[in-house]
């Protein structure tokens, strides 16, 4: 609750806050209490495991990535590649999250009174400061999909205004500003994203080329979900701006926070307005937490989501309005963004472009990334690419994510094989071969999707392979081939 808030429901009459009263005094201690002697505004202390000072962390080398995958707990009986949907935790950040609840479930109302306030503008500091942004320019949501309905939602339409979005957004953008559109008649444009461009310009033209008088926003995927591809969202930004300096841009940044090596600053920096992202996902916080960026200037011409007229409209707070929340989820950032940075964004980025490359196999694309990063000649990095097929050499098989150019991707990769619908060939991997991956059956993207993670190792990618290995040789088609 924010202090607004309670002078509201003091003045409404609560007996909770009446009967706490002379304990701590006036409705002021209350609200902007800065006397934390009974609340743990901090989760406590909570180590994760680290490898051996002097470890190597190339990508290949198990000796480092077994140990930071020891910081997850993982599921019993199957490999889960499928951390797409959110990162589960490592065992540090889960721990200080129930010690945080734990506080919270202890003092109940008086944390809420006395510490919320406090809590929540630690946590925005942290974060803006993990990301480079202005703090007051950060509002925390509970997820990426409420930081974009804000905008979506608020945005002052005009009949005809129009919009830009790209045709592998993800599904709840594109429920958004449809409804947006049969709401205030807005016009959407659907940009045609190639899925494996040769060049960069090649997408900054499907967006730009669509540009009008009329156009007042460009939403861009960051991450594409379907597939993984990173957009070059600055140049697209860099260029929609140079056209038409007063459209807004707006980012999905669902996929790309704590992913890549991108910093929301740099997105920022390019021109972009206004950015949503969650951080249960590449940043493992724990689920419920999202970000909003809107740039100061745009922040007084957008409407909240929850009514919100005692904040004043120029404060990013007024888009923070949820009624009660879990505030131990936005204490345990600090803890997240700890984790986070004790591995590094380069070594994490790289890691997981590894591992994505290894279950594909190609060689080409192996030694060429070990190249790029100084490790080919390791023999651990030979054996475990002698330990993988080339997938892309069998007939069957049909990548649908780039391969080649690593800056446009990181951990994520879909895949199409010949015979299967994308539903059944995840079902079959699960049940057959116990390996948890997720189908995609989008107009544009189909196949499975295919996300380890931190906690993934080299063993997980090479099990992959084999049986996806196993199950394009022995195919017996039974529906259309992909081309
Ligand atoms: C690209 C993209 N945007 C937005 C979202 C929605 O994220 P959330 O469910 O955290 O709101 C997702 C979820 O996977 C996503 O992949």
């Amino acid at each position: 609750m924010k202090r607004k808030n309670f002078i509201h429901t003091l003045g409404a009459t609560t007996l909770g806050a009446l009967a706490i009263r002379p304990i701590l005094g006036n409705a002021e201690n209350l609200s902007d209490s800065n006397d934390n002697s009974f609340t743990n505004i901090a989760p406590p202390k909570s180590p994760y495991t680290l490898p051996k000072t002097g470890t190597s962390n190339a990508p290949h080398n198990e000796a480092y990535w077994s140990v930071i995958a020891k910081n997850f707990k993982k599921p019993e009986g199957f490999i889960n590649l499928e951390n797409g949907y959110f990162s589960h935790q490592p065992q540090s950040t889960l721990s200080a999250h129930i010690q945080g609840e734990d506080t919270i479930n202890t003092q109940s109302s008086y944390f809420m009174r006395t510490a919320q306030t406090q809590s929540i503008e630690i946590a925005r500091n942290a974060f803006a400061g993990f990301q480079g942004l202005m703090s007051d320019e950060v509002a925390f949501t509970r997820n990426t999909t409420e930081s974009l309905n804000t905008i979506i939602m608020g945005t002052n339409w005009q009949l005809n205004d129009e919009v830009i979005i790209g045709d592998q957004d993800y599904g709840s953008m594109v429920e958004a500003f449809e409804q947006a559109s049969a709401r205030w008649g807005i016009i959407i444009k659907i940009a045609q994203v190639p899925k494996d461009p040769h060049a960069d310009l090649e997408i900054v033209q499907a967006y730009t080329k669509l540009i009008t008088p009329q156009t007042r926003m460009l939403h861009l995927t960051h991450m594409i979900n379907l597939s993984g591809q990173l957009i070059p969202v600055q140049a697209i930004t860099r260029k929609a701006k140079e056209i038409q300096p007063k459209i807004t841009v707006v980012v999905d940044a669902a996929h790309s926070l704590a992913h890549t090596p991108t910093d929301m600053s740099d997105l920022v920096n390019a021109g972009v307005d206004v950015i949503g992202g969650s951080l249960h996902k590449w940043l493992c916080n724990p689920i419920g937490v999202g970000f909003l960026y809107m740039n100061r200037k745009l922040i007084p011409k957008v409407w909240p989501l929850m009514g919100d007229t005692g904040v004043e409209k120029n404060n990013i707070r007024k888009f923070e309005h949820q009624g009660t929340r879990p505030i131990h989820s936005l204490q345990t950032i600090s803890k997240a963004i700890e984790f986070h940075r004790a591995i590094g964004i380069s070594p994490k980025y790289n890691r997981l472009t590894y591992l994505k490359l290894l279950w594909i196999g190609n060689k080409q694309a192996l030694e060429t990334y070990a190249k790029s990063l100084g490790f080919h000649t390791d023999p651990k990095f030979k054996a475990q690419m002698e330990a993988v097929t080339d997938l892309t050499l069998l007939d069957a098989f049909k990548l649908q994510s780039p391969l080649f150019h690593f800056h446009r991707g990181g951990a994520i990769a879909t895949a199409y094989v010949n015979g299967y619908s994308p539903v059944e060939l995840a079902q079959t991997l699960m049940n057959k071969h116990k390996i948890f991956t997720v189908g995609i059956d989008h107009p544009v993207i189909k196949g499975i999707r295919v996300t380890p993670h931190l906690s993934n190792s080299v063993e997980d990618c090479i099990a992959l392979n084999k049986v996806i290995t196993a199950i394009c040789v022995d195919l017996i088609p039974h529906l259309e081939p992909m081309k």
